[in-house]
């Protein structure tokens, strides 16, 4: 199962792309995942240019960038969403990123995993209510991360030994995420396969 984690942050010195590659490193350890990671820093979006809600447009054609980052989406079976919490709510980018999605995420698994000074939980209740929008499944048991990320994992996304191994820390919370990614992806994988002719969308 292949499985995407995005990570939600662009700005210098961000910690995002730290947690998403520990994570992508953590799932990559598990029989039956390819976990890679896609980079919003790596497809500077523009802010939706289109003229046309993308789900209602059967005729589209997005530009360069985006549409180099939706046939990322579309290989993917799975998601990893890293988003950190800004204000409230989820970062300006990731929310103009997941606007260019039309149907790449649909029927498709999405776990989600916040962090910032108060662990992220109004951030994942922001993407508890988009993520349906896009046709596509939130995964029940989110990751909430409050640590002092650039401290605890580093650049390659190990984490320290002494946090890794805490009964109740986010690594046993990511173990948690990682077995629903197996079950649900497999689930609706399997759902996918068998209506392919059903117009249900
Ligand atoms: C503009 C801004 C607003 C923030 N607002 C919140 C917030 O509302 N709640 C919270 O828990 N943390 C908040 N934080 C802390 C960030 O979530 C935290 O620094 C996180 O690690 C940022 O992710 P990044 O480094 O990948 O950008 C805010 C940070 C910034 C830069």
């Amino acid at each position: 199962m292949k499985v995407a984690v995005i990570v939600g942050s662009t700005r210098p010195g961000r910690v995002s792309d730290r947690l998403a590659r520990w994570v992508a490193n953590e799932s990559n350890k598990i029989d039956g995942i390819k976990a890679e990671v896609i980079d919003l820093a790596d497809f500077p979006l523009p802010f939706l240019d289109e003229s046309i809600s993308p789900q209602y447009n059967p005729s589209r054609k997005p530009n360069n960038i985006a549409t180099k980052f939706l046939n990322k989406l579309e290989n993917a079976d799975a998601f990893v969403i890293i988003t950190p919490e800004y204000n409230r709510s989820i970062s300006g980018v990731l929310k103009n990123a997941l606007d260019y999605v039309d149907f790449q995420l649909a029927k498709k698994p999405v776990a989600l995993f916040a962090h910032g000074s108060t662990g992220g939980a109004q951030a994942i209740g922001n993407l508890r209510s988009i993520i349906p929008a896009l046709q596509a499944v939130t995964l029940p048991n989110p990751v909430y991360f409050m640590g002092r990320a650039a401290e605890i994992i580093d650049e390659k996304g190990i984490m320290n030994k002494e946090v890794a191994s805490l009964p109740y820390g986010p690594a046993s919370s990511l173990d948690k995420v990682l077995q629903e990614i197996l079950w649900y992806g497999q689930a609706l994988a399997n759902a996918r396969s068998n209506d392919r002719n059903a117009d249900i969308l």
